[in-house]
């Protein structure tokens, strides 16, 4: 066992884990966030995405221990004082699930995409098509947003969602 401390959500935890644990199992298991889903468990579905210092990952994929004294954001802590964070009120407004498993994965993903977009970073669409400016395009959306699978296929909504908060 190791002593890690771990900042969630702004809140520092200090946890006993084995070395090899992951950062889901973490959050789920030893702090009791069961927001961040476990859906693949190897890298496959992002239904376990959460933001460290902004940045979305795959926390099925990573050990806890590489995060100690970064800031890791799951879905309990999007939301500000004010209410839910715009893209959870948009995911609402536009119906971008079903049965919701899925969606706090696609929440921080599409939370840590639209940081992407902004800062200018590639995606495969804009790569190929370099005529598309600045504008988030749906396709450019659906190939950002990829790494999310949905099975219950609410890629519509999802997508009418992002697009609402990106313009
Ligand atoms: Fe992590 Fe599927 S549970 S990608």
């Amino acid at each position: 066992m190791v002593e890690v401390q771990l900042r969630i959500n702004g809140t520092v935890h200090t946890c006993e884990i084995p070395p090899q644990v992951s950062l889901l199992d973490v959050l789920r298991e030893h702090l009791g966030l069961t927001g961040t889903k476990k859906g693949c468990d190897q890298g496959a579905c992002g239904a376990c995405t959460v933001l460290v210092d902004g940045e979305r990952i795959n926390s099925c994929l990573t050990l806890a221990v590489q995060y100690a004294g970064r800031e890791v954001t799951t879905i309990e802590g999007v939301a500000g004082e004010q209410g839910p964070h715009p893209l959870q009120a948009a995911f609402i407004r536009n119906d971008g699930f079903q049965c919701g498993y899925c969606t706090s994965g696609q929440i921080c993903s599409a939370i840590g995409m639209l940081a992407e977009h902004a800062s200018g970073a590639p995606s495969l669409v804009t790569e190929h098509l370099a005529a598309t400016g600045a504008e988030l395009t749906d396709a450019e959306i659906r190939e950002r947003m990829s790494g999310n699978l949905c099975r219950c296929g609410a890629y519509n909504g999802i997508v009418d969602a992002i697009r609402e908060v990106a313009t």
